[in-house]
């Protein structure tokens, strides 16, 4: 072993980070020699798997070509392609790319295209500002994307430097508020969009962000068809954009090209990131409407915004690559089936009394965690249930990618589960085999607590 690891500034520093020398499909090789199955791509990103040789080669073409040209001057072939490919692919009118190198920064540019659209439309400066979005929901560690975001352990130690931004309740169906006989609680939970832009003035509100489909906050939490159809209603009453987030849940990891497709609605603007270029380079932007693009078009044409890496040559031609490798082999559809078999899988384990939920689509799932399973009851935080149960799934050489606070910002244990879309069937039994073990080994210690 070669190297002072303290060189890097990793996210904990008393923590022992494997050395990753090689990937291939699901499984990613340390300098010793051990294996591990990404049961969570990473963070949900790496959807096609390590190693896929027409992405490598795509990338080397174009590092030998041309690496890098400066968006404020020029296109290239690349960031056209990818932009024409995901738009033909992409709900109605949604047909406009600006590119950005992460989840993130993807948001931010969402944020203030928002505002940036409203002040084109009305003139500066409209007061239409402020961003409306939900508890339990996560949008990015900048300071904008983290403002909007509702993920409490993530938000609580820069709550002083934080613009302004109001949250709502979440839509969770496993945690809904409003008791076993409310038929009606999505609508309940979209409703809250309309008390608070009354609330705050409909003049002053920009837009809505949500996750059709919630990731790391909270687990895999799916909204339904009428919970988005009455966010859109309630938008377009009250002149409000609707920022569909597809950062994790996008580019077929739900087992459709986007995942707000399955509830029928149409956003103004859709976050892309992660499954854009699957890990094979930084890749993320925000899919425009072409009503929003028009307005930009017919009045003063820019938007004033912009980062260095924007439509980064190599990241554009990795991304196409991936898309492509997608397309040939039908990896948006293979994700809905295989995604349904894996799910299938995953219930089984709700025999273990520490499970409260499985929950998912696709080949997006979480798993959570609770301690009496009649009432729900999150197990207390200090025995940090998500991380011993990944800890003991990669002892035994699979990778999950565990979450807390969902339930009420401290409280709320949970795992996501979301392989890359070329997982085997043989593979997917080694996963939920390690998961399975993983919550035998952590349970005793929970239950012994609670006696
Ligand atoms: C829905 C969603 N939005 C935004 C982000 C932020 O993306 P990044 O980590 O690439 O900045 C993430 C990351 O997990 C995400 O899941």
């Amino acid at each position: 072993v070669s190297g002072a690891p303290e060189a890097v500034f990793t996210r904990d520093l008393r923590r022992h980070y494997p050395r990753i020398t090689r990937g291939e499909g699901v499984y990613l090789y340390d300098d010793e020699g051990k294996r591990y199955l990404d049961g969570c791509s990473g963070a949900l990103v790496a959807n096609v798997g390590m190693g896929v040789p027409s992405v490598v080669e795509a990338i080397a073409a174009q590092a030998k070509s041309c690496a890098f040209a400066h968006m404020s001057v020029f296109l290239t072939e690349p960031a056209i392609r990818l932009a024409e490919h995901i738009g033909s692919r992409a709900p109605a009118g949604l047909r406009h790319v600006y590119y950005a190198t992460g989840g993130s920064e993807a948001v931010e540019t969402a944020l203030k295209l928002s505002r940036a659209y409203f002040m084109e439309r009305d003139g500066a400066p409209s007061p239409k500002s402020l961003v409306i979005s939900r508890w339990h929901g996560w949008h990015g560690n900048t300071l904008g994307a983290l403002s909007v975001s509702g993920h409490v352990p993530r938000r609580r130690p820069y709550g002083l430097m934080l613009p302004p931004a109001v949250h709502i309740e979440p839509c969770n169906a496993y945690r809904q508020p409003y008791g076993p006989e409310a038929a009606d609680w999505d609508l309940r939970a979209a409703n809250a969009l309309e008390a608070a832009i009354l609330c705050e003035g409909p003049e002053r509100v920009a837009a809505f962000i949500a996750e059709p489909v919630v990731g790391a906050a909270a687990g895999a939490v799916a909204g339904t068809t009428r919970y988005f159809q009455r966010i859109r209603e309630i938008c377009d009453r009250y002149d409000v954009l609707f920022i569909a987030d597809e950062v994790m849940a996008g580019f077929g990891r739900t087992g459709r090209y986007f995942s707000i497709e399955h509830f029928d609605t149409i956003p103004d603007l859709i976050v892309l990131g992660k499954g854009m270029a699957a890990g094979y380079a930084p890749m993320a932007g925000v899919l425009v409407h072409d009503r929003i693009y028009d307005l930009f078009a017919e009045k003063s044409g820019r938007f004033v915004h912009g980062h260095t890496y924007n439509g980064h040559a190599i990241a554009c031609a990795a991304g196409y690559a991936v898309q492509e490798y997608m397309e040939e082999h039908r990896l948006v559809e293979r994700a809905a089936v295989t995604g349904a078999d894996l799910g299938r899988r995953l219930q089984a384990l709700r025999k273990h009394e520490l499970v409260g939920d499985v929950r998912g689509l696709g080949m997006m799932w979480g798993i959570e965690f609770v301690v009496d399973r009649a009432a729900k009851t999150p197990p207390p935080r200090r025995l940090d249930v998500s991380g011993r149960v990944t800890n003991e799934a990669m002892k035994r050489g699979v990778i999950v990618y565990p979450g807390a606070g969902g339930v009420d910002g401290v409280l709320g244990d949970h795992i996501l589960v979301g392989p890359p879309f070329v997982i085997k069937d043989g593979e997917i039994d080694e996963l939920i085999g390690a998961v399975d073990e993983a919550i035998v080994a952590v349970a005793p210690a929970v239950f012994a607590t609670r006696a």
